[in-house]
């Protein structure tokens, strides 16, 4: 297999644009732009922006490219000016995806040095957005995984220069935050785009280990044994249709001197192959499956992130990791299966197994004395019906942590969006001879899933992020190849890093 990513590097520039050396220079122009505003920039092309916008050829609308060669006396070999839209509308995301889309056209044409000017607004901070783009920079250097044994070696960024005004030590650090983020949300997707037959749950766990222990977190892989002596039936019950025995990975950061009683608990769906098991589910679009340990790939990415920042909160990932397959002695609709809370479970549909899976990894979470609980789950089609393929479905307690989340997941370009969880719904699950069914029915279907896990998040804060739809990009866009998005990773640690702002808060879950 070829290496799927890389990261670049990537360092901040005071230079005039005309004195940056580079491969590809790439610049925004807003809608609204002036080029009288900036006639350097005119200037640099020969007067090509200038007639291709006169002529309508370039409107400069969101992420729109125009390419050209560059003025004589310019250090930069071509120019690529990226659309930013209306300026007033402009956000760090918006500078994010400039710097993907400048970063993948760079690649396409085989140039290995970029630089990204950035362009100040008023309501984004210069430190917001050299994260941003240090992220959008890095994220851009990343390709599938890839077993073709005939392809031309990939292009990789060498390095980007990030042209933006004014040193200082928080430039740097925001810097930092972006090429960490950056890089995790990139291994994430790396884990997210693997098979299933190369990433079994023992594989994903290996490889989860690594990653963490590389990072500084301290790291426990439970096998099926110790899963087994925690009596955890739901987690067992999934795995017993598959070959490949389960795991349960645990990641710690216990940074020091943090004292106040606050941690994060952060639990990630790991099915890495979902088939339906006895419920199977139809041969179209199976193969897409593979990704449905996303959940769990972002936990294990926002923890690395968070142990090499430093991050001074105490945060504890789970990641239950499992197969979900039909086999002679896989569970069947009917079958009651018992929780290590003890809370039993009647079965209706063995496809709806991230569900149980949470249910013992929230509870083990609980135990190992996590104060506030975020999980990501692909977990409902439901989900995607409801929102699309954009918007992360949230559902939590109280409103006041889930409004948290929503707000770090807007900074982080990762949009989600708040979902009911009124009690009603739980009429959807009862069940004739078990506490609960697993499944509620067509309607409100990714209700229904979130109130299930919501179970096993005993009194805490607790918020579950539906990420079905949003994990896994269907069309390749100028900012988005085609796959894995990493989704969630950077909404994790942008939550972790504005711990200091929700810990005062003193929440505890409605009801
Ligand atoms: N992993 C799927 C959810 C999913 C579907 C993710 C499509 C991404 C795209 C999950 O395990 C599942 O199968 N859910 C069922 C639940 C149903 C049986 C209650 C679903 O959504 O159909
Ligand atoms: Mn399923
Ligand atoms: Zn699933």
């Amino acid at each position: 297999m070829q290496t799927v990513h890389r990261t670049p590097v990537v360092a901040l520039t005071a230079r005039q644009l005309g004195e940056i050396d580079c491969d590809l220079l790439v610049i925004p122009v807003f809608e609204d732009d002036d080029l009288a505003d900036v006639p350097e920039l005119d200037a640099a092309t020969g007067g090509e922006l200038g007639r291709a916008r006169a002529s309508g050829e370039f409107r400069a609308k969101p992420f729109e490219l125009f390419v050209t060669t560059r003025a004589a006396g310019w250090k930069a070999r071509r120019l690529a000016i990226v659309g930013a839209g209306a300026r007033r509308s402009c956000t760090a995301d918006t500078m994010r995806r400039v710097a993907i889309t400048g970063g993948l056209t760079a690649r396409h044409r085989r140039l290995t040095r970029a630089a990204i000017v950035f362009r100040p607004v008023s309501n984004v901070s210069t430190e917001t957005a050299a994260q941003a783009m240090a992220e959008g920079a890095i994220v851009a250097n990343f390709d599938g995984a890839s077993y073709k044994t005939s392809e031309q070696p990939r292009v990789w960024l060498e390095s980007v220069e990030l042209r933006i005004d004014g040193a200082s030590s928080a430039l740097n650090a925001a810097l930092e935050r972006g090429r960490i983020t950056g890089e995790c949300t990139n291994l994430a997707r790396e884990m997210a785009n693997e098979p299933g037959n190369s990433l079994t749950p023992r594989a994903f766990a290996d490889r989860a280990a690594d990653l963490a222990r590389g990072a500084g977190l301290n790291v426990e892989v439970l096998d099926e044994q110790r899963i087994t002596d925690l009596k955890m039936g739901l987690l067992l019950g999934v795995a017993r249709g598959s070959q490949e025995p389960p795991r349960l990975l645990v990641m710690r950061h216990e940074p020091a001197n943090v004292d106040d009683g606050v941690v994060l608990g952060l639990v990630g769906k790991g099915v890495t192959f979902d088939t339906g098991g006895i419920s199977i589910k139809p041969a179209e679009n199976m193969d897409k499956m593979k990704d449905d340990m996303s959940g769990g790939a972002a936990v294990i990415g926002a923890m690395t992130a968070i142990a090499r920042l430093g991050v001074p909160v105490r945060c504890i990932g789970v990641v239950p990791m499992t197969e979900n397959m039909p086999g002679g002695r896989a569970i069947k609709p009917g079958d009651i299966l018992t929780s290590a809370e003890g809370k039993t479970v009647e079965v209706m549909n063995t496809d709806a197994e991230g569900r149980l899976i949470l249910g013992d990894a929230l509870w083990y979470a609980r135990q190992l004395g996590v104060t506030h609980l975020v999980d990501l789950a692909t977990l409902t089609g439901a989900c995607v019906v409801a929102l699309g393929k954009t918007t992360t479905g949230l559902f939590g307690t109280p409103p006041e942590w889930v409004e948290q989340i929503r707000r770090a997941s807007e900074r982080a370009g990762d949009r989600s969006w708040p979902m009911p969880v009124f009690d009603d719904y739980m009429e959807q699950l009862k069940s004739e001879i078990a506490d609960m069914t697993n499944t509620g029915g067509r309607a409100a279907g990714a209700i229904t899933g979130a109130l299930f896990v919501k179970e096993f998040a005993g009194k805490l804060p607790w918020v579950h992020m539906d990420i079905a739809g949003t994990a896994w990009a269907e069309d390749a866009k100028p900012y988005q190849p085609k796959g894995a998005t990493g989704v969630g990773v950077r909404t994790l640690v942008e939550l972790a890093l504005d711990a200091s702002s929700w810990s005062k808060l003193n929440l505890t879950a409605e009801s």
